[in-house]
């Protein structure tokens, strides 16, 4: 395809402003409309200065917004209500790609379980694609539905999925130790991200498997094997605005260097993965305001579990970055277009 129109669904908040941002360097698409409800009839260069010459268009109402023919739509909105919202879309046949959880859990019963609600179209999951493009990047390419996935899982899955996929009997004990940035929570007023509580502070939240994202992590990875897997992840929020680090602990029979093996073989020709050399473990900044997803394995021997430490920038590859990639492999462009 040469060129498309796309709109971007509750585009005020922090992954519908990089998407903007992002699309603004794309050759080949061309934004149709941005939506929001508290800020419609205003200008999103109004509501956000830095995009004045970059979005200058009116941000439109949901309910004027789902009136709206392009070639594909993203959805920035919270789970439960993108779904919604989602809808007229896919009825149109219009190519969705939602960074809410909506789509991302196969499982009807387990998606009410962890987000306390009934899913409004259940018929829709199976037909949902998981959008992680180094491992499904064929059935993205034909996906008409993509469930982008969440910013914590990508950080886990990435370096995992291979693992699992390879050597899943000689993993036990795996726990994911992650840190996010505090955009991770998103731009409507919440206690815990006011600056008063995060700054200067470091807390964790969620533990003993009580984080949502733990639906699509166990998902995946036991796709990777087969078999059920159940990790433990214990999330925290850090004092830094953009950011993932996940620490993950493998207490299994695999050396250090089989699993940086296994995960360098996995990676070898992905634009954004990159993989350390033994021992060198990469950090936040190293990734931050990026596309990249960088890796490090450490640790292993004398009994000891290897530790693998893995960064992403939860606004790109934990979000926008990776929904662009998604649209890109969509539409048959270049993978990497407008993300390097
Ligand atoms: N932040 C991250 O790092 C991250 C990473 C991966 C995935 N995600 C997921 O991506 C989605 C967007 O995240 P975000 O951080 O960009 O969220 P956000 O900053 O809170 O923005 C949410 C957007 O949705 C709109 N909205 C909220 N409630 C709405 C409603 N009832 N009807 C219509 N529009 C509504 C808001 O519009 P107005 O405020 O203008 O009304 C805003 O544009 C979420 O599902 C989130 O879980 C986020």
């Amino acid at each position: 395809m040469s060129s498309i129109t796309v709109g971007i669904l509750g585009a005020t908040g922090y992954t519908g402003v990089e998407l903007i941002k992002l699309l603004s360097n794309h050759p080949s698409a061309t934004l149709s409309f941005v939506s929001s409800q508290t800020y419609s009839g205003k200008k999103m260069s109004e509501v956000f200065p830095e995009l004045k010459y970059v979005c200058d268009d009116v941000l439109l109402s949901p309910e004027d917004a789902i009136k709206q023919t392009v070639d594909c739509v993203f959805s920035c909105l919270p789970h439960a209500t993108s779904a919604g919202l989602c809808k007229p879309f896919i009825d149109k046949g219009i190519r969705v790609i939602d960074l809410s959880a909506d789509f991302r859990i196969k499982d009807p019963k387990a998606y009410a379980q962890w987000y306390k609600t009934e899913h409004p179209y259940p018929q829709l999951l199976e037909k949902a694609v998981f959008g992680l493009p180094e491992h499904y990047r064929s059935a993205i390419a034909q996906a008409s539905l993509l469930a982008n996935p969440g910013c914590y899982s990508s950080s886990i899955m990435l370096p995992l999925i291979p693992l699992y996929k390879e050597r899943a009997s000689q993993l036990t004990g795996v726990i994911a130790d992650s840190k996010s940035g505090v955009s991770g929570a998103g731009r409507s007023l919440k206690l815990s991200s006011l600056f008063v509580e995060a700054h200067e502070n470091f807390a964790a939240y969620s533990i003993g498997r009580a984080h949502r994202h733990l639906a699509e992590i166990d998902q995946e990875l036991s796709y990777a094997c087969g078999k059920k897997v159940e990790i433990t992840f214990s999330p925290h929020l850090a004092p830094i605005n953009r950011g993932i680090l996940s620490t993950i602990y493998i207490n299994g029979q695999l050396s250090a260097e089989e699993c940086l093996e296994i995960i360098n073989r996995a990676y070898t020709n992905e634009p954004f993965i990159r993989v350390r050399d033994p021992g060198d473990l990469p950090s936040v900044r190293d990734v931050a305001y990026t596309n990249f997803c960088d890796i490090g394995v450490a640790g292993g021997g004398s009994g000891q579990p290897v530790i693998i430490v893995c960064t992403i920038d939860n606004l790109l590859k934990g979000a926008s970055g990776q929904a662009l990639q998604n649209m890109n492999i969509m539409f048959g462009f270049k993978e990497t277009t407008a993300l390097q």
